[in-house]
């Protein structure tokens, strides 16, 4: 087929849009011609890229900032305050309870309430000061009516609690109640069966003794004997505490 004049050529790729290059160093030849696309308008902007490490990564400030700032389970709808946990960040005992209450999630702190003063007394007959010992809970926010956490709130959530153990890593886990021992040892024995002995958290294997909910001793105080050898099970691995 005959080539193309290169003067016609050229105005049906200008029609087209299409920009045409030409190699002007040859002079006397056909020019070449190279086809591009014609550049697109202004090149869109680069997405801005939300740079969020890992909850594996983060320091204590870091931790509870993401926890405060957390809408990954639908808990965060109707809650005032995140509960992040509280206490010394070198204690030797971690006391991990269920969720907050109405009276925690107005505090922003756990175990405020009636149980939170049991858990005081507890703490106390265990030698040391509540301040003295690091608090948290399963779950962040506050189940409305106070119901117990859904699985998945529980799973939403313990990464969190996770980064807290290996932060704080504690000498001894403090389970207290159905909630925290089942999730915490992925077990579905009541309290009741799990109670009495100690086991181990994690991979590293950090003691843990299950006791019941102060919240179920005010409820049942005749339990509160067995809670009290719980106590000393746990004060067999170590004393409360920092140091
Ligand atoms: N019950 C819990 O398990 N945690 C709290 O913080 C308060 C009550």
């Amino acid at each position: 087929m005959e080539a193309m004049p290169a003067d016609k050529r050229r105005q049906y790729l200008a029609t087209m849009g299409i920009q045409l290059w030409e190699r002007r160093e040859l002079p006397g030849r056909e020019q070449d011609v190279q086809l591009t696309e014609p550049p697109a308008t202004a090149p869109a902007p680069a997405p801005a890229v939300k740079v969020t490490s890992t909850i594996s990564a983060l320091d204590w400030k870091e931790l509870e900032n993401r926890v405060a700032s957390c809408t990954q389970c639908g808990l965060h709808a109707k809650r005032n305050r995140t509960v992040f946990g509280t206490g010394d960040k070198s204690a030797r005992w971690m006391v991990i309870g269920e969720a907050p209450g109405a009276d925690e999630d107005r505090a922003g702190e756990p175990f405020v309430g009636r149980a939170g003063k049991l858990l005081n007394a507890m703490i106390r007959a265990a030698g040391c000061k509540r301040e003295e010992v690091f608090i948290a809970n399963i779950v962040k926010c506050r189940p409305p009516g106070n119901r117990d956490p859904a699985e998945e709130e529980i799973a939403h959530c313990s990464a969190y609690l996770k980064r807290q153990i290996d932060l704080l890593q504690p000498m001894l886990i403090l389970a207290a109640g159905r909630v925290a021992a089942q999730s915490l040892l992925h077990s579905d024995l009541p309290v009741g069966r799990l109670r009495g002995r100690i086991h181990h958290y994690g991979e590293a294997g950090i003691p843990l003794v299950v006791t019941y909910h102060p919240a179920y001793l005010l409820r049942s105080p005749e339990q509160k004997r067995k809670a009290w050898s719980d106590l000393q099970l746990a004060l067999g691995v170590c004393a409360p505490g920092s140091g």
